[in-house]
């Protein structure tokens, strides 16, 4: 039986999931794949903290250099930032490891420069869950491009957000009580700002547009605005008028051209994306052939993360892999000559 080892990068809520699904899940993998997958190292900040999962503290390290002397196969990304994260992730490619990550901000500002790197390399770089955390989003766009032209995708792309959102509506809570909760349960990033503040969604809708639209849409462009100006009494407000406030991540093909924005914004009770709660996200993508398509799961968590990350260990080991470059080529040229746009 072939043998894969993985080295995880981060052994918080993501990475705890990894090792979990692995553990509970070892034997299922290895009959689907007839691969065993082995954790060959674990690099974390501090290997004296206690863990959510049992691992081998053997396998635990501090020093990068250990990981790359565990010779592995793959290398997931459950570690978020961007510094020193990205050397590690650019030295994994530079070795030959295939690249798993959850790691939105990393992706959504190095993607394009770390597929060519993967692409001349010869490696995988896989990265369904820094989108919809269980949701196959990325995966699923990717396998609709060879003969739609994708027109707009829209949803809910943050965990933290809507379970704020939610409880305060539902139990009446104050957002800071709610965002601790966030914290507590894992959804939110290491700084919440990140989430609070939409940056999180944006570099979400950023790796959307890239794959669907073949556009590097900078930090500065689009408008971005996150939920710390919502108060409690609006959304008492305008629940009692029908309304729920979303915080809402879109990408379309506009006339004018790229319109990519994340934004609080009212959402009707009768819509579907109203009854997306807690962390859930909901996500919906038109393409031109397929019409209107709608994606909810889980968004945030350990296990529904992991799945993500597992399942694109196994497409890396297969040599399923996605280039958005040439997935989306011509629909680029098409959005820049202005044809083709959305009424
Ligand atoms: P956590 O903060 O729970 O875990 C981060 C892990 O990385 C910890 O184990 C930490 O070590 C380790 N780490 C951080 N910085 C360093 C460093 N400089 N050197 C070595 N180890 C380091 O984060 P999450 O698991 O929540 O998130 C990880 C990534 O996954 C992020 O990119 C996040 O955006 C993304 N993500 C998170 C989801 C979620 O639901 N939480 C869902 C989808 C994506 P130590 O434990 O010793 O502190
Ligand atoms: N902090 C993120 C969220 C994690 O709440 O959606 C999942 O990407």
């Amino acid at each position: 039986m072939k043998n894969v080892r993985i080295a995880l990068l981060g052994l918080g809520t993501v990475g705890s999931g990894v090792v979990t699904i692995l553990q509970t899940h070892a034997e299922r993998l290895r009959k689907q794949t007839g691969t065993n997958f082995e954790i060959a190292g674990i690099l974390v900040r501090d290997t004296t903290r206690s863990r959510q999962v049992d691992v081998e503290r053997s396998l635990l390290t501090t020093d990068i250099a250990r990981i790359w002397e565990s010779k592995p196969d793959v290398v997931v990304d459950a570690m978020g930032g961007l510094v020193p994260t990205l050397g590690y992730i650019e030295e994994a490619i530079a070795r030959g490891c295939h690249v798993v990550s959850a790691n939105k901000e990393l992706i959504a500002v190095h993607g394009a420069r770390l597929h060519a790197l993967a692409g001349e390399q010869g490696v995988g770089l896989l990265y369904e869950a820094s989108v919809g955390g269980g949701i196959p989003v990325l995966n699923t766009l990717a396998q609709l491009l060879n003969v739609n032209r994708i027109t707009r995708v829209a949803g809910i792309l943050n965990g933290t957000t809507n379970y704020i959102l939610t409880r305060m509506e539902e139990d009446g809570l104050p957002y800071e009580a709610v965002l601790a909760q966030a914290q507590e349960l894992g959804f939110a990033e290491a700084d919440p700002t990140a989430d609070v503040e939409g940056y999180d969604a944006f570099h979400k809708i950023r790796i959307v547009a890239r794959l669907c639209f073949g556009e590097e849409v900078e930090e500065e462009v689009g408008l971005r605005e996150g939920i710390t100006s919502v108060t409690a009494e609006e959304i008492e407000l305008y629940g009692r008028l029908g309304l729920r406030v979303k915080l809402l991540a879109t990408a379309e093909r506009t006339k004018a051209g790229l319109r990519v924005q994340v934004a609080p914004t009212l959402v009707p009770h009768s819509h579907a994306l109203s009854h997306v709660k807690n962390e859930y996200n909901g996500v919906f993508v038109t393409g031109d052939v397929v019409g209107d398509l709608f994606f909810t799961g889980k968004g945030a968590g350990m296990l529904p993360t992991g799945s993500a990350i597992v399942e694109d260990i196994v497409h890396a080991v297969r040599g399923i892999t996605f280039t958005p470059e040439t997935a989306v080529a011509t629909q680029a040229v098409e959005i820049k000559a202005g044809e083709g746009a959305a009424e």
